[in-house]
């Protein structure tokens, strides 16, 4: 199936994160039909520590993604205060879980909460997150890993929307381990040329203007301005930014654009609009781009559900 893509006045190819989202999602969903004919149902475990909004909202949204793709879901919601050893001994059970075949516990933690020790503890065959060392060094040797999901979902927009990535010169805003590092190195599977930018590098526009495709993941809002970019590349906007301020929002969508109305009547509605990483001046230099919102966001989900199809495949030798 091929995802018609809509285009700017500049003629630029807009990545409809939802659609490609969509047609993940139903992939899953005739996977798990499959799988419930062999009497098989892949089950997620989110574990969402305290009450953190943003966190809330994606758990939940998790969650329902697997209601309504067939997948079993259990969402454990210890309080705040829980310790570090009453996490290990959740995760513990949770391996030893036959109903379970994909982990995700919800970051940030609790500061008091030890990170690095709960994600080693999960088991790598049900880490869908992709966090756990083994499948960290797995993706960097390039054998089968589960990757995580937002930089697996990047590489799937390319991919469905057959963009070129060989030999491209492909450069990665921000070195999280989340985003930046998996992105860089699925990119260089994809035997694209890859750079990381980050905080110390100097003069970043001089590697951004050479970029075919730009990745940014670095949460400020608009950092790449047009002046970044370089005409017709691929431009992907991992970043999620509120803006609030009324100049701030003037600036971004002066009303020169199509698309700024639109913007105007949500954020007088709202109070807010959430922009990415990339300034919108520079959507319109690109030859295709994800929009925010609506462009990378949606495939974290849907790659995170994929991952869990793969992890209950994997773990019965079904792949
Ligand atoms: N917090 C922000 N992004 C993610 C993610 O992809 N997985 C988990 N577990 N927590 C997150």
């Amino acid at each position: 199936m091929t995802i018609s893509s809509s285009t700017t006045a500049t003629s630029a190819t807009v990545l409809n994160g939802n659609a490609f989202a969509a047609q993940i999602k139903a992939e899953v969903a005739e996977d798990v039909k499959v799988l419930a004919a062999q009497g098989i149902r892949p089950g997620l475990a989110a574990v969402l520590v305290g009450a953190v909004p943003a966190s809330q909202i994606y758990v939940r949204s998790k969650v329902r993604t697997c209601e309504q793709l067939g997948l079993y879901s259990d969402l454990i919601t210890p309080p705040e205060s829980v310790t570090t050893e009453e996490m290990l001994e959740l995760v513990a059970r949770l391996n030893a879980r036959e109903d379970i075949d994909g982990i995700l516990i919800q970051l940030p933690l609790p500061a008091h909460v030890n990170t690095k020790r709960l994600l080693e503890a999960v088991l790598p065959e049900k880490d869908v997150d992709g966090f756990h060392p083994v499948n960290v060094g797995r993706l960097q040797s390039g054998q089968p890993a589960l990757a995580p999901c937002t930089p697996a979902g990047i590489v799937e927009i390319l991919k469905r929307a057959n963009l070129p990535v060989a030999g491209q010169n492909a450069v990665v805003l921000g070195r999280s381990d989340i985003v930046g590092k998996p992105a860089a190195m699925l990119l260089l599977q994809q035997n694209a040329t890859v750079t990381i930018c980050h905080s110390k590098t100097r003069d970043i526009a001089s590697f951004t203007r050479n970029a075919d495709i730009l990745v940014a993941a670095i949460g400020r809002p608009g950092y790449v301005t047009p002046q970044m970019v370089k005409p017709g590349a691929t431009l992907i906007d991992v970043g999620i930014n509120r803006i609030h301020d009324r100049q701030l929002f003037d600036e971004f969508f002066p009303g020169t654009h199509p698309d700024d109305a639109a913007r105007a009547e949500m954020f007088a509605s709202k109070g807010h609009t959430i922009v990415g990483d990339i300034h919108p001046r520079a959507f319109e230099l690109a030859g295709a781009y994800t929009p925010v919102p609506g462009g990378v966001g949606p495939l974290t989900i849907a790659m995170l559900m994929a991952n869990t199809v793969r992890a209950a495949k994997l773990r019965r030798g079904l792949l």
